[in-house]
């Protein structure tokens, strides 16, 4: 066997991939999750996964969605990009079409229901269904909690965004996935929902609802062809984590880091994808949760 940190990491999500319990995806580890040069195998395999299919992706007017609606765009998907900036999508749209790939603009805004429910109304006329719905759009949060003793919109609104509006364009979406027993709902989550740190208590809360709510309705799903994803992602370089001047000074993926971990769900159609480090501290954490208080009091 081999011994050395990369050796073992190997074998612990070999195991955990076949025991089904935890997929922790290989492809996740932070310093992993770096795309090989020249990886032909890689975007074959996305091909398959997508190729032909209908994506939409929320939120994909920067960072996270922009790259990943591009990259599934590459991979000859029909992408339907949406956020509330038509002007940004079109950009967008316009650099997938140069590329030769196929997009569709849809501007919505997501935190408010009429708007979500026209728009599933649209794509579903326009292209019939959605094979792989991004649940990609967010928004965080980072405040000590007497910090917002008079702001209780800083558990409103990312509940709202992150929450219910992927619910409510999800139950748009599902019925079509189920009655063509094909479909899958990637949520783009964060670690914090599995580390919950000190500081982020309405964003983590509001990540950790979707999860939950999505590995319930899956128990509903199981047999229908139906798969929710929930990606844990690590920090990314993105304008969502600009504010933050401590995160200049710590590591993040870059967002075609993140892209590629995006389609590896959908290529792997694992239930879940999770940093490992934060698997590990979700495992002490289950042993002792004074030590996982200690590290959330510690992180950043
Ligand atoms: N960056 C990180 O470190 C990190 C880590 C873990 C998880 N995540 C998650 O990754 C996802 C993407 O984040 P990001 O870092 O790529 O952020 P970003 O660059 O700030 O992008 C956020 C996207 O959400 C869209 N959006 C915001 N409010 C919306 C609304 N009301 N209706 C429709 N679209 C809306 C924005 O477009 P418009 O403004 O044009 O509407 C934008 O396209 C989020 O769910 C975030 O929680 C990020």
């Amino acid at each position: 066997m081999d011994l050395t940190p990369q050796g073992v990491t190997r074998a612990v999500v070999r195991r955990a991939n076949a025991f089904g319990a935890t997929p922790i995806s290989s492809r996740s580890v932070l310093s992993r999750a770096v795309p090989r040069p020249g990886d032909h195998d890689g975007l074959a395999a996305l091909r398959r996964a997508v190729g032909g299919k209908v994506v939409l992706v929320t939120g994909a007017s920067s960072g996270i969605g922009r790259a990943s609606a591009v990259r599934f765009a590459a991979a000859g998907a029909r992408v339907v990009l949406v956020a509330r900036s038509e002007e940004l999508l079109t950009e967008v749209a316009d650099d997938i079409a140069a590329a030769g790939g196929e997009a569709y603009v849809q501007s919505c805004d997501l935190t408010d229901f009429d708007q979500i429910d026209a728009l599933v109304t649209k794509v579903l006329d326009r292209h019939g269904q959605v094979d792989v719905l991004v649940n990609n759009a967010g928004m965080s949060i980072r405040r000590k909690v007497q910090h917002s003793a008079d702001r209780f919109h800083d558990f409103e609104r990312p509940m709202h965004l992150n929450y219910f509006a992927a619910v409510r364009l999800t139950m748009g979406l599902l019925p079509r996935m189920v009655e063509r027993e094909h479909g899958q709902v990637i949520n783009i989550s964060s670690w914090a929902a599995v580390l919950r740190p000190a500081r982020f208590s309405g964003y983590a809360a509001s990540k950790a609802a979707l999860e939950t709510w999505s590995d319930c309705v899956q128990g509903e799903v199981l047999d229908d062809g139906v798969v929710f994803t929930n990606v844990r992602m690590p920090l990314v370089r993105t304008p969502m984590i600009a504010p933050t001047k401590l995160y200049r000074r710590v590591p993040a993926l870059t967002v075609d880091q993140a892209a590629t971990v995006v389609c590896d769900a959908a290529v792997s159609r694992s239930r879940r994808v999770t940093p490992l480090v934060a698997g590990w501290v979700s495992f002490w954490e289950s042993i002792s949760p004074a030590l996982g208080d200690q590290i959330r009091k510690n992180a950043i």
